[in-house]
């Protein structure tokens, strides 16, 4: 039996953790880390252990979907106060950092008075300082940036709150991952391992590869008393080999939300990788398992969790060769970059791409297109669309840029053409700033100007615009949200009546009227473009 080649099944769902918080992109700079512990986990957490029953309504009430209530029925009352009091014990450097840059805050508020900030520098609270520079914008108001990869080294980064939880799944149904901590269950298996470690790696080229199990256990070091679950987790059943496109065009698979996988005979390109894993399910989708073995430049358009999500890039990071990402605003707190974030978690083939910079490989031409709004107004640098020209195939991802000023794209199509297909988010009614950003606030906003500072893509006019400023001949409308393996992310469920959908209906019917194709994706795509653009639908 030692004989037997073993598998990863496919069905194995790995959760990345940080504090027993589900892992997504603010909670790995320590700066934004330690705003969402104190103004995020702390305080969902001591609101259940005082309310468990609201809580438990809450999470059943449509309405309150996506709000700040821990989906656990109000019945793990006494794990949650030992995780809250756990956390404020381990994690006492990160809330004095977080406290530390409201003092600053109020520092430059107080202080900072349009004269040199040099005498300032003697009074930034204790733990911050040499981590910030003090600066003026043109108008005299002041501000600070973080020396981000010097945070990472300091003790205020400690992977060792990291770990991974490895549980069989077998639907989409996931609590949200901003509202819900993962407790330990009966079936799950903690491992803790930090996200840069190699043996991350060797656990998922599992998938595709077999080893037999004494190899596993000793390329994994999995202890003694894990063995016995984590042999449960694997299977002899052996995957099908990918069959690769070898045609002379291109290839596009869309995998649900944002995440298209676009292929040539000699490249392929996976956008905002997003996945579900393989199960019984009555909405056909691509998985994990419909990936090639090795992807050449996964793009990622900005740092929301519905496009930058570790759960799946910590999956493929063996097979990825290249990662392309937007380059970093100022770094500023609500600005982290991509880059170094990644790096810290262990990638180390990352690139950053600008406004109109270009990358060339064999057939294919990668540019960075700007990429408007969808921030709620906060001066975020680190988002960019991609246009992908392959042969004389050109395909533009958009995804939740907000064409708000539709001169911005007629400037960006003198220089870089026309274009065959268009690929546009349209969730126009986005949550307000507070929902994502609200951790980072460091003085409180006005309910009306949260509300009127959202997080929306681009409605009716606004996608038009895009779809007439590059004379496009296909238009897709994606990154809707509505897959449900997205819930845990997205928590997001439109009706007929929703505007998001009325407006993408009106833009499809339009587009129809004028002899485009256009298509809203959901679920699973396939179109086969031959080399002079010729789009085929398939499936
Ligand atoms: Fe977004
Ligand atoms: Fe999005």
């Amino acid at each position: 039996m030692n004989n037997e080649i073993l598998y990863l099944r496919p069905d194995i769902q790995v959760e990345p953790l940080v504090d027993q918080w589900y892992a997504w992109a603010h909670l790995i700079p320590p700066a934004t880390a330690a705003r969402n512990l104190t103004h995020r986990h702390l305080r969902i957490m001591d609101s259940y252990i005082n309310a468990p029953h609201v809580h438990a309504a809450a999470v059943k009430n449509p309405k309150m979907l996506g709000g700040p209530f821990i989906d656990y029925d109000g019945g793990r009352v006494a794990e949650i106060r030992a995780l809250r009091d756990q956390t404020k014990q381990r994690r006492a450097d990160l809330i004095a950092l977080s406290e530390a840059l409201e003092q600053l805050d109020e520092l430059l508020r107080t202080r900072a008075q349009g004269y040199s900030l040099h005498p300032l520098y003697e009074q930034v609270p204790p733990i911050l300082r040499g981590y910030v520079e003090l600066t003026y914008d043109l108008r005299h108001n002041a501000s600070f940036r973080l020396i981000e990869p010097l945070l990472y080294r300091s003790p205020l980064y400690d992977a060792s709150a990291q770990s991974l939880a490895l549980s069989v799944t077998s639907g989409d149904d996931r609590p949200f991952i901003l509202s819900t901590p993962r407790l330990p269950s009966e079936g799950t298996l903690h491992l803790p391992w930090t996200f840069a470690d190699g043996r991350i790696d060797e656990l998922f080229r599992l998938k595709q590869c077999g080893q037999t199990w004494p190899r596993i256990v000793s390329t994994l070091g999995i202890a003694d008393a894990d063995q016995e679950r984590f042999r449960s987790f694997l299977t002899t059943d052996r995957p099908a080999p990918y069959a690769r496109y070898t045609g002379n065009g291109v290839r596009w698979r869309y995998f649900g939300h944002a995440c298209i996988l676009v292929e040539t005979a000699h490249v392929r390109l996976l956008f905002d990788p997003v996945l579900s894993y393989t199960y019984e399910t009555d909405i056909s989708r691509y998985t994990y398992a419909d990936l090639p073995d090795v992807i050449d430049y996964v793009l990622i358009t900005h740092n929301h969790q519905d496009h930058i999500l570790f759960e799946t890039l910590l999956q493929l990071r063996h097979k990825i060769r290249h990662i392309v990402v937007p380059r970093n605003g100022a770094a500023q707190l609500q600005d982290p970059s991509v880059k170094g974030m990644l790096e810290q978690l262990g990638f180390d083939n990352v690139i950053e791409l600008s406004e109109l910079e270009t990358i060339d490989c064999e057939d294919c031409r990668i540019t960075g297109i700007p990429f408007f709004g969808e921030h709620s107004d906060l001066a975020i640098g680190t988002k960019l669309a991609h246009l992908v020209t392959l042969g004389r195939v050109r395909l533009l991802f958009a995804a939740d840029s907000c064409n708000i000023e539709p001169r911005l794209y007629e400037h960006v199509h003198r220089d870089v053409g026309d274009v065959d297909a268009l690929f546009v988010g349209m969730e126009c009614d986005g949550a307000p700033l507070s929902w994502l950003y609200g951790p980072l606030l460091l003085r409180s906003i006005e309910r009306g100007m949260d509300q009127s500072r959202r997080l929306s893509g681009s409605n009716y006019d606004q996608a038009m615009g895009m779809v007439e400023a590059f004379n496009v001949k296909d238009a897709y409308v994606y990154a809707m949200g509505q897959e449900p393996w997205l819930n845990y992310v997205m928590s997001l469920k439109y009706t007929a009546e929703s505007r998001p959908i009325v407006d993408s209906n009106r833009l499809l019917q339009e587009c129809r009227a004028r002899g485009l194709t256009a298509e809203r994706l959901f679920g699973e795509r396939e179109i086969l473009i031959d080399s002079v653009y010729e789009a085929v639908a398939h499936g």
